[in-house]
């Protein structure tokens, strides 16, 4: 091997590891914690509005399993990514897929109302349920399903644009309402998928 065609080598190792390094750095900082899977087992009761503003809980949806996300609507790239990747994996599934009800809980309960959340949800699935409340109802379903939120800085004006940082996760309950899952951040559409028809 010619030394120059070593030195293109050493190049195109040194670039796939800053690719990886970068890959693996950058949703950290985008959003902080999302990296972060919480372990243990989630779950429990709540009490939300809609995204039709009609009032739900978790007990509405026994007999199906919850795949459940907590993000926000403005979220510019986690969020969207994951929901994508989510409700993805159920239509893979077909009508397997018809026993999960995809969720997305507002982490961001102040800008997230039920109208924001309807055009939102949308855009993603047919099925998908979003999920608003009271700044402390919020707090408290996130608190018992492990999932870390706080705003960036210090615009507490809701007109003024915010992130959210928070822990990216999705969250698979069982049809008796017991914790089944995690799924981190960036778990693929088929690691999901592949999951998902061997627990139905
Ligand atoms: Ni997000």
């Amino acid at each position: 091997m010619s030394k120059a065609v070593k030195f293109r080598i050493a190049i195109a190792f040194a670039l796939a590891f800053v690719a990886v390094v970068t890959y693996v750095m950058l949703p950290t900082s985008l959003d902080r914690r999302s990296g972060v899977v919480p372990q243990g087992s989630f779950g429990g009761s709540f009490s939300l509005l809609d995204h039709n503003g009609q009032r739900v809980t978790d007990k509405d949806f026994r007999g199906a399993y919850m795949l459940i996300y907590f993000g926000y609507t403005s979220c510019p790239d986690v969020c969207p990514l994951d929901l994508r990747f989510m409700t993805g994996a159920l239509n893979e599934l077909g009508d397997d897929g018809d026993r999960v009800q995809p969720i997305l809980i507002t982490v961001d309960p102040l800008r997230d109302t039920p109208a924001v959340l309807a055009d939102y949800v949308a855009a993603f699935h047919p099925r998908l349920v979003g999920l608003t409340g009271t700044t402390e109802q919020i707090a408290a379903v996130a608190k018992s399903y492990g999932v870390f939120r706080e705003k960036e800085g210090e615009a507490a004006d809701l007109a003024a644009a915010y992130l959210v940082n928070h822990t990216a996760v999705t969250i698979l309950i069982g049809p008796d309402g017991k914790f089944v899952r995690v799924f981190s951040h960036g778990s693929g559409l088929g690691e999901i998928a592949a999951s998902l028809r061997e627990i139905l």
